[in-house]
């Protein structure tokens, strides 16, 4: 028997107020894949990745981790499925105040109990892992927008989960430290079978890295397949959205807000 999926998402529904966000997404995400969800602003994207880890619940629908059922979990139960997960979070969300070892820490803190000579080593072997070593004293504030979203992305790993979930990791990045994200969720892939939901506008991270690829619109996953598929699509919404008509991100500014 193969492997179940490592995500799967089956007939999705959830609305706020009067305004209905998700109408029946189904998601299939293979274990130590790479899958990236496409779509416009506010088209759900954020609310369905935290649908995967029970930060939000469906109203219809049901959510399937490694192969079980997990839309009636308890909020102790959910507390288990997401230590499996690191999520990157839009914005990189970093706490201002904290240095850039108790950001790495914070993980490890929240879910072990770990002496701190421990946990100081695996703050600085994630750090490393994202080309960042060193840093653990500088305060957010003190780095650059691509230093933070790499951060961010070291506190997801911290904790070594099976799978990683990143919203918007390139947004307002420049080409290089875009394409150093890009490499950087591969190389989890490849070295430690992590698997990867990824949701962004940035075409050429999608290309580059993604086994398969869906885009998010109207409520539902509209279009889904590898690359080569989506390229070759002659779907409407997914001609608009590769080749013009969607809205600039906004560039993030790189003086950090205090907090
Ligand atoms: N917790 C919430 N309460 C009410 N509305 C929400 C909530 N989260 C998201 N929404 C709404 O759902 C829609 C989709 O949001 P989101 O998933 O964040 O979009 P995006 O695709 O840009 O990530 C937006 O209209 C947003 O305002
Ligand atoms: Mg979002």
């Amino acid at each position: 028997m193969s492997a179940p999926p490592f995500v799967e998402l089956r007939g999705l529904r959830k609305t706020f107020g009067s305004k209905r966000v998700l109408d029946g997404v189904d998601l299939r995400v293979e274990t130590g894949s790479v899958f990236t969800i496409l779509g416009g602003s506010g088209s759900g994207k954020s609310v369905t990745l935290k649908h995967i880890i029970g930060l939000l619940r469906p109203d219809a629908g049901e959510v399937w981790i490694e192969g079980t059922n997990a839309t009636d979990f308890s909020e102790s139960q959910w507390v288990e499925i997401r230590r499996r997960f690191g999520y990157v979070f839009q914005g990189a969300a970093l706490f201002d105040s904290l240095s850039v070892y108790e950001n790495v820490a914070y993980p490890l803190r929240e879910h072990l109990e770990w002496p701190e000579a421990q946990i100081a080593e695996r703050v600085a072997e994630s750090l490393a892992a994202v080309g960042l070593p060193g840093v653990e004293r500088m305060l957010p504030a003190e780095l650059s927008g691509g230093m933070r979203k790499r951060v961010g992305v070291a506190r997801a790993v911290a904790l070594h989960p099976k799978a990683i979930l990143y919203d918007e990791p390139t947004t307002g990045l420049d080409p290089a430290n875009s394409r150093r994200i890009g490499q950087l969720i591969l190389r989890l892939k490849r070295s430690l079978d992590v698997t990867s939901v990824v949701v962004t506008h940035d075409l050429e991270l999608c290309f580059a890295i993604s086994d398969r690829i869906a885009l998010l619109q109207d409520g539902r996953m509209i279009v889904e397949g590898t690359p080569d598929v989506l390229r070759a699509s002659t779907h409407p919404a997914v001609h608009e959205f590769m080749h013009g008509g969607t809205e600039a991100e906004p560039v993030e500014e790189e003086a950090a807000h205090g907090s």
